[in-house]
């Protein structure tokens, strides 16, 4: 548990909070850029500012206060121009930097002292960035899903009812997939008839969840370059087939996570980016890698979706893994409050979750850069799961008989998107493809030289 005053620092995180002011040393994910194809000017809520993000007619990204300084027009209905926004009511127009740069129907030309907010802004592997720090802006880390090559993408994006941190945690819980992801998943599919029809290939979400419940010796974690690292030990005296340890996905400070390998047909980031102090924007940046040998079908852009996460009823939808966690995020409430909890072994990782956040702010408080704060304009590309990629050739990894989990979501193509949020993805269809030639791609591999 944590006291009031703890919880209030790691969660609240508008402008002079400490944990807002740690949250300003990183560049920020906004949007998916392929969202302003369709609308060159949207608004975004980010780390409790409104601000209107825009692309104007040079192909520059701008992301300004959202409040024109004449008479406060919401700037999200602005007019991109050569360079800026034009607010659409008398046409005052703002640039990058959020200065008015023209206010054309005004006889006073001479330059306001008042500015609207501006804050840099990057585009990178489909998705813009926004630094909201002290400038100058560091590096943006070229985090390795990002830049990943011969690779199909896709990025999900939903709003979640509740603060960041109820997200991030989720991450540091490597326990909660036996339940919420195997024993809850069942139990939704019973609830809705569909058990037997979902469950009736035999190789199934519910099965490895359930499973990964059965001989637990410990749950372990440990900090890493850039996050830390946990998972589940199994024991054979505790029932388990064999001792093993059992890693899950790793945090990568301060919100993302990463799940399944670099380099391998599906991984993820999670980005849990805090609009405000009750609501997150959650983003799952899908990968799905081809290996040397087989081309990843081309993208023109990374396009994104919103999974949905309740029917036309209005009922939540819970067969698949991302809405069953997000259904217990917001069931917390929109802050838990963390001094009532009860922590229990499964929440080891969650512990040190807490303390890396609790160091990092402290050390922005004393005036240093935290964690995953790059100075300089460039980084190599970073291993955020401090593992080495893929290599299918050398590690044979497809033969490998790695969990079934993990197995299991190279082969889209025979119905296995199924449990995941990337069923409701534009690029599901490319991503079949590209399983299916993989797998053509491992046969060949397979079958013996002729002679
Ligand atoms: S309100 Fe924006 S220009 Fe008048
Ligand atoms: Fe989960």
């Amino acid at each position: 548990m944590l006291s009031k005053e703890a919880n209030e620092r790691l969660t609240r995180v508008g402008p002079g909070t400490p944990c807002g002011e740690l949250m300003r040393r990183y560049w920020i994910p906004v949007a998916p850029s392929a969202q302003l194809l369709e609308n060159p000017v949207r608004p975004v809520r980010v780390l409790g500012e409104d601000l209107v993000l825009y692309k104007d007619r040079s192909g520059n990204f701008g992301l300004i206060g959202n409040r024109c300084l004449h008479r406060l027009v919401d700037m999200q209905f602005g007019i991109p121009d050569v360079n800026g926004l034009r607010c659409p009511y008398h046409g005052w127009l703002y640039d990058a930097d959020g200065r008015c740069a023209e206010r054309p129907l005004e006889s006073n030309k001479s330059e306001l002292r008042q500015k609207l907010k501006g804050y840099p802004v990057r585009e990178m592997g489909g998705l813009l960035f926004a630094w909201m720090g002290p400038l100058p802006a560091p590096a943006l880390p070229r985090w390795d899903l990002f830049v990943w090559p011969n690779s199909v993408r896709q990025i999900g994006v939903n709003i979640i009812n509740c603060n960041w941190l109820q997200c991030q945690e989720n991450t540091g819980d490597p326990a909660h997939s036996v339940w919420a992801h195997g024993h809850f998943f069942e139990y939704a599919l019973e609830r809705s008839g569909k058990l037997e029809e979902r469950m009736s290939s035999g190789d199934h979400t519910i099965h490895t969840r359930k499973k990964w419940g059965v001989g637990i010796d410990d749950i372990y974690a440990a900090p890493t370059k850039y996050g830390f690292e946990k998972g589940i030990g199994y024991s054979r005296a505790q029932g388990a087939e064999k001792d093993e340890n059992h890693r899950h996905s790793t945090v990568i400070f301060p919100f993302y996570t990463q799940t399944g390998k670099t380099g391998s047909p599906r991984s993820e980031f999670q980005i849990r980016v805090p609009m405000d102090d009750t609501h997150t924007y959650h983003i799952c940046y899908q990968v799905y890698a081809a290996p040397p040998g087989v081309e990843a079908p081309k993208q023109d852009y990374v396009p994104w979706y919103e999974p949905p996460t309740h029917d036309a009823q209005g009922r939540p939808i819970l067969d698949y893994v991302l809405a069953q966690d997000a259904i217990m995020w917001v069931a917390q409430g929109d802050i838990v409050d963390r001094s009532q909890e009860i922590l229990g072994r499964t929440d080891i990782p969650i512990v040190l979750l807490r303390r890396q956040l609790e160091e990092q702010i402290k050390l922005v408080e004393q005036g240093q850069a935290p964690m995953n704060y790059f100075e300089g304009e460039t980084t190599p590309t970073l291993y955020g799961s401090c593992e080495e990629p893929v290599d299918w050739m050398a590690e044979d990894w497809f033969r490998r008989k790695h969990v079934f989990s993990q197995a299991y979501r190279k082969m889209y193509h025979k119905g296995f998107a199924l449990d995941d949020a990337d069923r409701y993805g534009p690029a599901i269809e490319l991503v079949k493809d590209l399983h299916r030639r993989i797998e053509e791609f491992e046969i060949a591999a397979r079958a013996p030289a002729s002679p």
